[in-house]
């Protein structure tokens, strides 16, 4: 059994943790799960990127130390990672001594074979990126095509690693290792960059200090990508020579199956950059890199513009981490581009989870009363029985192989498969008539029995994407929780394995149905504000204008009630759910602004704990100088449509109230952190 080592990249602390994050790290939890179950060693590997210049000036904008600043960024990503049950081993941060002595070892090996040269560089950088660019990959106006900002121009002394001598020895070992690089399209991007020639890469920047020093020239700090790279082995205890890291020599050996999962912005860092480090130190190279999509969120790309970076905190609350970490997976055919849509969320929980793997439990339990409540005996499957037992297997086998090659939306397809069959099976095979009829109490065993054994595949595929939910499964159908084993392939191969007698314990649905009432409120509380002239949502199907027409009409008589009782009480009050859509929240004010030839506005930038500070445009600047506002606390209201305002979006509203002297702004004492809700 070979080790198997899953890495996700490690994040930018500048902001806090949001949906894409959370989808790179579901998917590499889920895949460390996998192989847990296959009772290969596993080690999966997460954590943070808290060096360089982006971080260095975001400590600056907040006025904090930028120690003091990476350090308080930890808990929101442990938090949410613990929300998301993801089952990290370890968790590096790149300020961390274990990581600065990797990333020393790894510059001295690179130092040693010959690579590394002082020189003057001058270029173009992209603070966004932390990377160089070259004049032809800029759009008019110096700017960066995916930051959209200008990029800066940098003339200082560097160090420099020979890339262009590895043009050939990469293209050597694409072509050696077909696999190297998923999906396809994207290594053949890679392929042909590498074909138009590698220019050598300035390693060292001396213009700033927030980084590792270089160990010969502590003046200069190492090149963000080049620390932040070497997690991968740092966190191992590496690079280390035989012996000396047991987690290095078992999980960086030879015979490891290593694999990065990346975003698709940041495949050239994984697959040329690194991969040439790797070769210059004599150090093996990742089995695979593995390139997923982005999301956006209903349609719209995440920005900061928008203000619609999604946390994944209010999601997992709504629906549970197994939901989440379900609809990331099945919605973006991996490796592709996807949106995160709210309402398709509800739809897939609906109809896969409640109408699909819910039912077929719960349609079955009640039967099991016929049994003393439990699994019936039965003997050599035949027809119907015989067919979805070999279905089964076969999926089981699909999922296997397709988690084996990470290609993990074909897994849970095959899983659909198996739940759509199985709940044929169960529609064909009338449990509900079979029991009425004494004379067919064996055929019923045999149709409950069969229809548990596929619930308990179910629940062993579905683990590593659904692991409570799956262990609940389990539980009503009498089997204890999961418990990964090194050594013991866990993974469901033969049909029939579950043992007569075991006591069946039917419990709560698993998956209760989202009702239209329920739905609505959840997309009032969950989704962001649309922002002015963003694209609307995207247009109802037919099938979803049928379903809504339906559903308008079942709750047309209470709705009539409700807002007579609200026309008869006619004082203007509002029911609590339509308070409860007001997010009022304590924000900072961390700068302010004049708006030019506009005498009432002031720009602020307000700290709502998002990470990012909000733009805010209000009108009170005939109250306020911009220096009365700085550090003031304020309470903001959310969730308002963003609107423009003498050209500038405001991300949200500042309350203030109106008395005699002027104009007073609602606010929060000192210790009220920024962000908190209002209540
Ligand atoms: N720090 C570097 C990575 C260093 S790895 C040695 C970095 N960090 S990042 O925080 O900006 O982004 C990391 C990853 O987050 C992206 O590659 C991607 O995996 C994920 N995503 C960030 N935004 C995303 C979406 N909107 N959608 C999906 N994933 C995205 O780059």
């Amino acid at each position: 059994m070979k080790p198997f080592y899953v890495t996700t990249p490690i994040y930018y602390v500048n902001d806090k943790p949001h949906v894409g994050h959370a989808y790179s790290t579901a998917a590499a939890d889920m895949l460390a799960r996998y192989h847990r179950l296959r009772g290969q060693p596993t080690r999966f590997l997460t954590g943070l990127d808290e060096h360089g210049l982006k971080i260095e000036r975001r400590a600056q904008e907040l006025g904090r130390d930028p120690q003091e600043f990476v350090d308080s960024m930890v808990p929101p990503f442990e938090e949410a990672w613990r929300q998301l049950d993801i089952t990290n081993d370890d968790f590096i941060r790149t300020t961390s001594e274990r990581h600065k002595l990797g990333a020393k070892r790894l510059w001295e090996k690179l130092e040693a074979s010959g690579d590394i040269y002082l020189a003057d560089y001058e270029d173009w950088y992209c603070v966004g990126c932390e990377s160089f660019k070259t004049e032809k990959e800029l759009l008019p106006g110096n700017i960066c095509p995916d930051h959209k900002k200008p990029v800066e121009k940098i003339r200082e002394q560097s160090y420099f690693f020979k890339l262009s001598e590895y043009t050939d020895k990469l293209l050597a070992y694409y072509d050696a290792n077909p696999d190297f690089v998923k999906p396809e399209g994207r290594f053949n991007e890679v392929k042909s960059f590498v074909r138009g020639g590698l220019k050598d890469l300035s390693i060292s920047r001396s213009s700033f200090s927030w980084g590792i020093p270089v160990p010969t020239e502590p003046k200069h700090v190492m090149y963000v990508w080049l620390d932040a790279l070497t997690n991968y082995l740092s966190a191992l205890g590496g690079p280390a020579e035989p012996g000396e890291a047991p987690l290095y020599d078992q999980f960086w050996g030879a015979d490891a199956n290593i694999v990065h999962i990346v975003g698709k912005d940041i495949l050239r860092f994984h697959t040329i950059f690194w991969p040439a480090f790797l070769m210059s130190a004599g150090i093996r190279l990742p089995s695979q890199v593995w390139a997923h999509g982005w999301l956006t969120v209903n349609g719209e790309k995440m920005s900061k513009g928008l203000g619609n970076f999604l946390p994944p905190a209010p999601l997992v609350e709504a629906f549970g981490s197994d939901v989440l970490r379900y609809y990331f997976l099945r919605e973006v055919s991996f490796g592709q581009d996807g949106d995160f849509n709210h309402k398709n969320l509800i739809a897939r929980y609906n109809n896969e989870l409640g109408n699909g793997l819910g039912n077929l439990l719960n349609r079955i339990l009640p039967f099991l009363k016929k049994f003393d409540g439990k699994v019936p005996a039965v003997g050599t499957l035949t027809g119907a029985d015989a067919e979805l037992a070999s279905l089964a297997e076969r999926a089981a086998a699909q999922v296997r192989d397709s988690l084996d090659s990470v290609q993990i939306n074909r897994a849970l397809d095959a899983i659909k498969e198996l739940i759509d069959a199985a709940n044929k099976y169960v529609n064909d095979e009338e449990p509900w008539n079979l029991s009425k009829d004494e004379a067919k109490l064996g055929r019923l065993a045999e149709v409950a029995y069969v229809t548990l054994e596929s619930v308990r595949f179910l629940s062993l595929m579905l683990a590593p994407v659904m692991p409570n939910k799956a262990n609940e499964l389990r539980a009503q159908i009498g089997l204890g929780p999961l418990e990964p084993t090194v050594g013991v392939d866990a993974w469901p191969a033969r049909f029939g394995e579950l043992a007569a007698g075991t006591e069946v314990t039917a419990g709560k649905p698993v998956f209760p149905k989202i009702d239209a009432k329920q739905e609505e409120a959840l997309l009032a509380r969950l989704v962001p504000a649309a922002v002015e002239g963003a694209p609307a949502e995207p247009k109802p199907s037919k099938a979803e204008k049928r379903a809504k027409a339906a559903a308008a009409q079942e709750s047309a008589a209470p709705a009539a009630e409700a807002s007579e009782v609200a026309a008869k009480a006619g004082d203007g009050t509002i029911e609590f759910d339509d308070f409860a859509k007001v997010d009022l929240r304590v924000g900072l004010v961390l700068s302010a602004e004049k708006v030019p030839k506009k005498d009432r506005l002031l720009r602020l930038e307000v700290d709502l704990g998002e990470g990012t500070p909000r733009q805010i445009v209000a009108g009170i600047a005939e109250h306020f100088a911009p220096e009365q506002m700085l550090g003031k606390r304020v309470v903001v209201v959310a969730n308002l449509a963003p609107r423009k305002l003498a050209g500038l979006v405001s991300q949200g509203m500042i309350l203030a109230t109106d008395v005699e002297g002027g104009l007073r702004l609602l606010g929060a004492s000192d210790d009220v952190a920024p962000g908190t809700r209002a209540k």
